[in-house]
């Protein structure tokens, strides 16, 4: 392109003439300013390469004209120059506010020419001013195209070529929908810095305000140094969008005065964590590592190198099932609950935003430590959109049985995962209790759960043995008329059975049978939520096989219904020690020791598989290290986890040289050697951590990929693998 005409050199003309300068995307950059003296030194610092005597001038003949003048100036400048552009000339501007700027072109043009290009970079500082310009300024920001329907597409290509020459990402959208984003995210917040900025020098004591005024003063306020014509223009030009957003934000300041004055610590509190959530939720998708990303994210791969050794005393973190409950037993009580040992793992905080989003307020987590501050069992408020669940199949199935007792509509989603596992085994006891719930085919997510259905007892035999939809029963059964009861067909974990007694709120148990009648209450306490055990079983397996080692594990719940790793791995001759055996609020815990012992295939005992279910992946890796067949079965349960766990480890395996028969329900192994070679966990974070365990007999290395999800249930797993001697390394490329 040959030349391009800058008419306003300010911060953001002066800056993008230099850029395009520097980066020879024109033959010529004409510029025109008028302020002389900025004109001039945009000349003599080499921003441009002419200055024009006029706008019309600098206008004449260009392919490019770009309006880097003041909003309010747009339309005097347009007339101005109306009668130098040819048919051909492409018109863009870098203002602040869209439907002002289409505006100016219509009174002037009558009709808005099929060239101009609306345009807005997010881009800027508090100076102002040609000396303040930037050739960097542009660079990793966003621009704003706001083309409208006549726009012509070779048009919008030119500015936009121009603007990613200049090391911007371009985007377009509609002018109104602009003009709405830009008055919450940029036009209110310099509102509120100049009016804060503004109140307190007028406090008579000022000097003393200024003085002691700190880092937070300083990083509020930056933005109130900004230029107060422009703001002023701002304001102007985008009235209807800012006193949308300042109306909303000051109902909610009103909120916060009335809270403070009666002393509402529960309004603050619930304001300020949602608030921090929120803004370190943010910080984290500037820095491409959104929550939502980390769990769809298939380019982080593990390498696992064999010879790595299993020894020391570690601490796992905390349980994934216990944490899970902890959360929602905690916001349902009344009273403060406090948590200890909390897991800090995707899954957990999946159900701890989703809790915060139903307006319950929650301290934490940190270090493990979570304050729930209980909203009552019919506290509960209508959350603003769909439940996101990531991948966590309990927070989605227990939800469904709390949600279905609500008196507001929920939409529950989740990952790529997660959006494949059955929800009908759920759905259908909800519903004949009288829950009004909707899945997709087959029973699949997104659930849509309607409020206000008064549920009823059911007396429920489940046909699968599942911790999950028992607890989702016994949940809805707090909300049911009579007493709701539901018998499986072997023992599960029992933690929800546990907790709700633990809240006061009775469960009988006899037998297979577990009963609540709705109506009752919880009442708030403290839980302490012992290492689980399905992340300690990952480092059972590790020491067990690999000659040497030595491993101490701490503070591991041991849950009758959870040690099924723990019974199978000593059948087939594993050397584990239990002591310190103690009772902490309700659940078993002990340390846990376990040295190197020559395994031998056994076949499984169909009653370990529900106190196993999740330990599967890695037993599998000891059955290929032991001596001898081992033989599963009886544990379909296993196709309908996180991945199909039978197909995708045998697939695994195959890969890493070792054959098995993959049965319908099960698997039979013989002990071989392992040797080396890529594996995909399909996003299955137990696939991912047991395939690390093998490298420990591997003969060459092993490369999982696929393994950003182990931060659902065990984060900080490769730097704790670390620790005890295994040699794997992160590769998130
Ligand atoms: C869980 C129950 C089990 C288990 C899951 C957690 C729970 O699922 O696999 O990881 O916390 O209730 P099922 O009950 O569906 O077998």
């Amino acid at each position: 392109m040959d030349k391009v005409a800058i008419i306003g050199l300010g911060l953001i003309g002066g800056s993008l003439a230099k850029a395009i300068r520097k980066r020879g995307l024109f033959r010529q950059v004409v510029g025109y300013d008028a302020r002389e003296t900025d004109l001039n030194t945009g000349l003599e610092s080499g921003i441009i390469d002419v200055a024009a005597k006029s706008a019309f001038d600098a206008a004449q003949g260009a392919d490019l004209v770009v309006l880097a003048v003041p909003v309010r100036a747009v339309e005097s400048v347009l007339t101005s120059i109306r009668g130098a552009l040819s048919p051909s000339t492409v018109i863009t501007d870098v203002g602040s506010v869209k439907g002002s700027f289409v505006e100016a072109i219509s009174a002037v043009f009558g009709e808005i020419p099929p060239t101009v290009v609306p345009g807005h970079p997010i881009a800027g500082s508090e100076k102002s001013g040609v000396m303040a310009a930037n050739d960097e300024l542009f660079v990793n920001h966003r621009v704003i195209l706001t083309p409208l329907e006549n726009t012509c597409p070779v048009s919008i290509e030119k500015v936009r070529t121009v603007w990613e020459g200049c090391g911007a990402t371009v985007l377009e959208m509609s002018v109104a929908h602009h003009d709405e984003v830009l008055a919450a995210t940029s036009h209110l917040p310099h509102l509120i810095a100049f009016s804060l900025v503004d109140t307190l020098a007028g406090e008579e004591d000022n000097r003393e305000i200024f003085r002691y005024a700190a880092g937070g003063f300083r990083d509020f306020t930056r933005i109130a140094s900004s230029d107060p014509i422009m703001w002023r223009d701002i304001f102007v030009a985008n009235k209807d969008a800012t006193l949308k957003v300042l109306d909303h934000f000051s109902r909610d300041l009103g909120r916060l005065r009335t809270a403070i004055e009666e002393g509402d610590s529960t309004t603050l509190l619930g304001v300020f964590t949602r608030a921090k959530v929120a803004r370190d939720h943010f910080t984290k998708i500037l820095s491409g590592q959104a929550y939502s990303k980390t769990m769809t994210s298939k380019n982080v791969v593990f390498k696992a190198v064999p010879n790595g050794k299993v020894q020391g005393e570690i601490r796992v973190p905390g349980d994934k099932s216990i944490s899970h409950r902890s959360i929602m037993l905690g916001a349902l009580a009344d009273g403060v609950t406090e948590v200890e040992g909390f897991l800090e793992g995707e899954d957990s905080l999946a159900t701890l935003q989703a809790f915060r989003d139903m307006g319950v307020v929650i301290e934490g987590p940190n270090r493990g430590k979570v304050i729930i501050h209980g909203a009552g069992i019919d506290g509960l408020k209508a959350p603003p959109g769909p439940l996101y669940l990531g991948n966590s199949g309990t927070a989605m199935r227990l939800f469904a049985g709390i949600l279905a007792g609500q008196k507001f509509d929920t939409v529950l989603t989740g990952d790529e995962s997660l959006s494949k596992r059955p929800m009908g085994r759920v759905a259908d006891p909800l519903r004949k209790m009288g829950a009004i719930v909707e899945t997709e085919e087959g029973g699949r997510p997104p659930m849509r759960i309607k409020g206000g259905a008064q549920l009823k007892a059911i007396d429920y035999e489940l046909p699968m043995a599942s911790a999950q939809v028992k607890s989702c029963l016994l949940l809805a059964g707090l909300y049911a008329e009579g007493e709701t009861s539901v018998t499986e067909p072997a023992p599960t974990r029992d933690h929800t059975e546990r907790m709700l007694n633990g809240f006061g709120y009775p469960v009988r148990t006899v037998g297979a049978k577990a009963s609540v009648t709705g109506g009752g209450r919880l009442t708030a306490g403290k839980i302490d939520v012992p290492a689980d055990i399905s992340s300690a079983a990952f480092f059972l397996v590790a020491a067990s096989i690999t000659p040497g080692a030595d491993l101490t594990l701490r503070h591991v719940g041991m849950n009758p219904t959870r040690v099924g790793v723990i019974n199978i791995l000593r059948q087939m001759g594993g050397d584990i020690e239990v002591f310190n055996e103690q009772n902490v609020g309700g659940e078993p815990v002990a340390d846990l020791r376990v040295r190197y012992a020559e395994l031998t295939g056994i076949q499984i005992p169909e009653d370990q598989v529900p106190l196993a279910i999740d330990e599967f992946p890695v037993l599998f890796i000891a059955a290929v290290c032991a001596k001898g067949e081992t033989r599963l079965t009886g544990a379909e349960e296993l196709r309908v986890k996180e991945s199909d766990r039978i197909q995708v480890m045998a697939d695994g395996l195959a890969n890493v040289g070792v054959k098995t028969e993959v049965l319908p329900d099960g698997i039979v192994i013989q002990g071989s050697q392992i040797e080396g070679g890529i594996v995909d966990s399909h996003g299955d974070h137990r696939i991912a951590m047991a395939f690390t365990v093998a490298s420990l007999r591997a003969k060459s290395d092993i490369i999982i990929r696929d393994c950003a999800n182990v931060a659902t249930s065990f984060p900080g797993f490769v730097s704790l693998a670390q620790s005890v001697g295994i040699n794997v390394s992160v590769d998130a490329g």
